[in-house]
């Protein structure tokens, strides 16, 4: 099998649990290549079977030349099968492409002092910047809530990243109060602070609400889940202007679930309007945007949709496909 030349070939060198449902996945060249370098914050795309495409953040140091690529999957029994493939299918010495690593969620490092807030498996792409601004001696602090100490994926890996400095702080949701309160821990930062977030939908969202008033440079989070609800009204056709296909999307589906129920091949990744993978042209027709990968600007010039959760505002959807 090839893919495009874009496209680089990897080998899966080791499985390692790192907490329950979670376990992380370390990928070697499956060539002679070399890989290609990342900084914190990266992601690569893996592309696994049937189309699915799914976006981890590297969690191993930021170099210029790796040796290896670590991800993170969390098993996610109701999910759309990336995760559970992953888990139950992967085998080390399988061969799998990916897209070089790129970066959505860069790390500051002229800031003097830096606070994460971290939710579950949102801490594997803070693991290489935590490293990083220890390699360029910046100050940071680690506020990480996960369900219970069996659910926290890295324990021993951050322990040794802090060495002792007091610099981790653990919060159990399954422990009585224990609860990470976000808003009384960035009041007391100083505005030079900065401050970062990853987690789940709700974590991000009370992170942005306490930061609303900080200065937005200063201000960097990255979403794992989407913000609005997916558009699963229904009630209007998606024509494919190079088939001429047409299908109606009935409630409940999105645009994603017709054309994959179709066999229609389009990539998709996160399904929560995050990662842009399933940025489709649109000929004709008005979209209803429900994703936070388009900008506003974007939107309004409605040439294009995300197609894993936006919808139609007209009765009929042309797309470029
Ligand atoms: S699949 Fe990620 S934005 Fe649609």
């Amino acid at each position: 099998m090839s893919m495009n030349t874009s496209q680089i070939e990897l080998r899966l060198k080791r499985i390692t649990f790192e907490a329950e449902r979670i376990s992380s996945f370390e990928f070697v060249s499956a060539d002679a290549n070399p890989l290609p370098g990342f900084q914190p914050g990266a992601h690569i795309d893996l592309h696994l079977q049937q189309g699915m495409i799914r976006s981890y953040s590297l969690a191993n140091a930021a170099s210029a030349d790796p040796l290896y690529y670590r991800v993170a999957v969390q098993r996610e029994p109701n999910g759309r099968g990336g995760s559970r493939w992953a888990h139950d299918k992967l085998r080390v010495g399988d061969k799998v492409w990916a897209t070089p690593p790129q970066n959505d969620f860069p790390l500051d490092e002229c800031a003097s002092s830096t606070v994460f807030f971290v939710g579950g498996i949102g801490i594997t792409p803070v693991l290489p910047m935590l490293r990083r601004l220890d390699a360029i001696g910046r100050e940071w602090k680690l506020m990480y809530a996960s369900r219970s100490p069996g659910e926290t994926a890295f324990a021993e890996e951050l322990q040794r990243i802090d060495a002792g400095r007091g610099r981790i702080v653990h919060f159990h949701d399954s422990e009585p109060g224990q609860r990470l309160e976000i808003r009384a821990t960035v009041a007391a930062l100083p505005a030079s602070t900065h401050v970062y977030c990853c987690g789940p939908t709700g974590m991000i969202d009370d992170f942005l609400a306490v930061t609303a008033e900080r200065d937005p440079s200063t201000v960097h989070y990255e979403r794992f889940g989407a913000a609005q609800q997916a558009a699963t009204e229904g009630g209007f056709d998606v024509v494919l202007h190079r088939s001429g296909a047409k299908y109606r999307v009935e409630p409940g589906k999105t645009i994603l679930d017709v054309l994959l129920d179709n066999n229609v091949a389009v990539p998709y990744s996160c399904c929560n309007g995050v990662c842009g993978s399933c940025r489709t042209e649109i000929i004709d027709g008005q979209a209803d945007h429900r994703d936070d990968f388009l900008s506003d600007e974007e939107k309004q010039a409605n040439q294009a949709i995300m197609v894993c959760c936006s919808g139609a505002r007209s009765k009929t959807l042309v797309l470029d496909l």
